[in-house]
């Protein structure tokens, strides 16, 4: 189990590690904290059950006003002694240099048969070498000693002597490591925060990665200098197929292929000039007996190419950078690579010196903008574009070359009947495949499989 551990927690542990049994002070010293940190450590490590905290009581010692005074002058007995080194003395007068302390250092030095009294002089008997009450104060100087480190009989007896010796009662603390903290490996970061400390997983909302793609798409259009149109997702034959020059027997046109809504019938398709004008071209080329009733079918828009078609014969531009984004329709039976409904993007520029080299390089923009850098052009067909050519992109996932974006130049079959007198370059292709690609997918599905750990695991940022 890895836990986290504040850096005052680590201190406190790596110092327990060395010196077992320590005090709260002992651990200021030890790990550099504060009075307060060591205080607070030791209480969240007593709740996680590192640390054992044992409270006890001890008395100290330290020396009194008479004892510290002892130091410099020596006990009073001592003194006395002291005094009589040359010789015996009056009484009076060693009353008199005594003062105060004269009474009890004469009670002791007659008691222990140091000194001799005669009528009227003091004399020397015999000087003792170490009086224990000397040895305690020495012992303790200007120190506070643990009560039990000094001899107790002679403690007790100093004790009894006025203000020789201080006893203080004092509780004390000893912090020791509990035994699963003693086996505890601590990273060894030595900054106040881990940035590399292990967090819970907290998944936010997020936007889909589809969506980022789109958006993200839309973006590189915008940049690049494109503006956007939009269209319905319903749309009449007559602009879904006709016209773009799909022929009414046109295998894409069949139910197999196409969605119908189901007997809707558009009133008013278009203009009675765009009706003729495009039925006539039907006539001319394709040379059959074209049925407006066919035209008036209502679909759900196979491509984003109707929305194409229909801006530029409402406004017949002679420059024209447009894209349109949206989703699409086609009955297919569903695979790794393909669904049913799916987004487009569908780019047009119109100009009069506009070309094929043109549209390529627009191609290679874009893939180099999305981190698409593996691509090749290939020629294909599509009844409206002359010529036409698909790109191909490398999959590395499938390790194949997968169809991408279709594109071509409006034949002069789709752009004069509807007035467009410019060259019109158009691509389009779909966006799923452009993010299976971005994100590594092999299966189209994944996108709307609402698979949350995908989904939480998808990185923003490819
Ligand atoms: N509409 C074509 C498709 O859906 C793509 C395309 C758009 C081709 C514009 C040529 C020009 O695949």
């Amino acid at each position: 189990m890895s836990q986290v551990f504040h850096d005052i927690e680590k201190k406190i542990i790596s110092s327990l590690k060395e010196n077992s049994k320590q005090s709260p002070e002992s651990l200021e010293k030890s790990t550099n904290l504060s009075p307060d940190q060591i205080r607070r450590g030791i209480e969240w490590l007593k709740l996680k059950d590192l640390a054992i905290v044992n409270e006890s009581k001890t008395s100290l010692i330290s020396l009194g006003k008479n004892g510290l005074e002892s130091i410099e002058k020596g006990l009073p007995e001592r003194q006395l002694l002291n005094s009589l080194k040359n010789g015996p003395k009056k009484l009076s007068d060693l009353q008199k240099q005594l003062g105060p302390v004269f009474g009890p250092a004469m009670g002791l030095a007659r008691k222990n048969n140091w000194v001799k009294a005669d009528s009227d002089s003091i004399s020397l008997n015999n000087e003792p070498a170490e009086i224990p009450a000397e040895k305690i104060i020495k012992q303790i100087g200007k120190e506070k000693i643990p009560k039990e480190k000094i001899d107790a009989s002679e403690l007790s007896v100093l004790l009894k002597r006025p203000d020789f010796v201080i006893e203080d009662i004092v509780k004390t603390k000893e912090i020791t490591l509990s035994d699963s903290a003693k086996t505890l490996e601590l990273s060894d970061s030595s900054g106040a925060i881990d940035v590399e400390a292990k967090v819970p997983q907290v998944f936010v909302a997020r936007t889909h990665p589809l969506k980022d793609t789109i958006d993200e798409i839309r973006e590189i259009f915008v940049t690049l200098g494109f503006s956007e149109i939009n269209g319905n997702m319903t749309q009449s034959s007559f602009w879904n197929f006709d016209a773009l020059f799909t022929p009414q027997d046109h295998p894409a046109r069949e139910l197999q292929d196409t969605f119908y809504l189901d007997g809707i019938s558009a009133k008013k398709i278009a203009t009675p000039e765009q009706i003729r004008k495009v039925s006539d071209s039907h006539k001319k080329n394709w040379r059959y007996q074209w049925d407006i009733n066919e035209a008036r079918k209502m679909v759900l828009r196979t491509h984003t190419t109707c929305v194409t078609i229909k801006h530029l014969a409402e406004t017949k531009p002679d420059e024209a950078r447009v894209f349109s984004l949206g989703r699409v329709f086609r009955n297919e039976k569903v695979s790794y690579k393909h669904l049913v409904e799916f987004n487009q993007i569908e780019g047009v520029v119109v100009g009069k010196n506009a070309t094929l080299r043109d549209l390529m390089g627009i191609q290679r923009e874009f893939y180099k903008r999305i981190g698409i850098t593996k691509i090749k052009f290939w020629p294909t067909f599509f009844p409206y574009t002359e010529p036409s050519l698909q790109t191909m992109v490398y999959n590395e996932r499938l390790g194949k070359w997968v169809e991408l974006f279709g594109m071509g130049i409006f034949r002069p079959e789709v752009t004069k009947p509807l007035g467009i007198t410019k060259p019109v370059l158009a691509w389009g292709g779909g966006i799923e495949r452009i993010a299976m690609l971005k994100y590594g997918l092999d299966d189209v599905r994944e996108f709307y499989n609402n698979n949350l750990n995908w989904l939480r695991s998808a990185s923003k940022c490819q």
